[in-house]
């Protein structure tokens, strides 16, 4: 039998993932959306894909959640994306009523899902998702690390003149800010890339990864970057469909790993059918310990404001 996939939200994160999703035949998709007609539309188009791209799986959509019961993932990507100007943060009070309706719907019809969370602010999303959905931390995940690391990649990739493929990275910590690109663990063909470039160029090239999403944001001006967070979200939902057990960078619950407890922050991890299957401790350095605690802190304190104004 097919795999299902519901993606909640069918603007332009959900709409790409559908795309992708369907492209790559992994499961059948359900899109979700409160706007009248466009998950349907969306949906339908999608579809009609199909003859032309050459894959057979089915894609509807929906504004309410019974067509999604015993999906296998959820995507959840529903809520507003970012403007000039503002950081994923501004959108944390809006968000928070947003995730948290999705996940109590979607978890009501398919209560052995794996919950991939898309919006942002990511890492205060998933936990979100968690404490509504009670789930254990290997149907929780978040996506950002597998982005973050992308767009680094590609900075590397252009400076270098060599194949993204050829890159090696990981970049740990929250989704903002404050993430943490961990220099002395990326390669370039198995050379460490310390032996390639200089130091300022390294650092300006993590600067770059850094505001890699403002960047888009001002260019857009009326939305955030969809293509990669799309392509980024279905990277993990393949992983999990196909049991691949890749090990990717995603937004993990910690307990106790990293000296941190009960936050989502990004870290190394398997996701295989069982989800998150493995959660990797790698041993840092105290200059990249300190940047990890700066950006779970900088997480905490958003989790922080969402239990003092939602009493939780
Ligand atoms: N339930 C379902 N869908 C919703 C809900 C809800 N409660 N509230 C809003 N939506 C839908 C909107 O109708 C819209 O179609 O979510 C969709 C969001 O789409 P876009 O505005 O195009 O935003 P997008 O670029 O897809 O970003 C979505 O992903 O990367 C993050 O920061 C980004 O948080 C943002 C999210």
């Amino acid at each position: 039998m097919r795999k299902k996939i519901t993606v909640v939200g069918a603007g332009n994160v959900g709409a790409n993932c559908a795309l992708r999703i369907a492209g790559k035949e992994l499961a059948d998709v359900v899109l979700v959306d409160i706007v009248e007609g466009v998950p349907q539309g969306k949906g339908l188009d999608i579809l009609q894909s199909g003859p032309v791209e050459g894959y057979d799986v089915m894609v509807t959509g929906s504004n309410d959640y019974e067509p999604t019961a015993n999906s296998d993932i959820v995507i959840i990507t529903a809520g507003f994306p970012r403007k000039p100007g503002m950081s994923r943060d501004d959108l944390l009070m809006a968000n928070y009523e947003i995730v948290k309706n999705a996940t109590e719907q979607a978890v009501k019809y398919s209560p052995n899902a794996y919950l991939i969370l898309v919006t942002n602010p990511l890492d205060a999303m998933c936990w979100v998702a968690q404490q509504v959905s009670k789930f254990a931390r290997n149907r929780v995940i978040g996506m950002a690390g597998v982005l973050d690391t992308a767009r680094y990649r590609t900075f590397i990739a252009m400076e270098l003149d060599v194949s993204v493929e050829s890159i090696t990275a990981l970049v740990l910590g929250g989704h903002g800010d404050t993430m943490v690109p961990i220099v002395r663990l990326t390669t370039v063909g198995g050379i460490p890339i310390t032996e390639l470039l200089p130091k300022e160029r390294i650092d300006a090239l993590v600067d770059r990864t850094r505001n890699g999403g403002a960047e888009i944001v001002k260019y857009l001006k009326t939305g955030s970057a969809y293509y990669a967070p799309s392509a980024a979200a279905v990277e993990m939902a393949e992983s999990i469909i196909k049991d691949k057990k890749k090990v990717l960078p995603c937004a993990a619950m910690l307990e106790g790993e990293y000296g941190h407890q009960g936050i989502f922050v990004g870290v190394p991890v398997k996701i295989g059918a069982g989800g998150i299957e493995k959660v990797y401790e790698v041993s840092l350095q105290p200059e990249e310990k300190a940047q990890l605690d700066k950006s779970a802190a900088a997480v905490q304190e958003l989790i922080d404001v969402l239990k003092q104004k939602t009493g939780q």
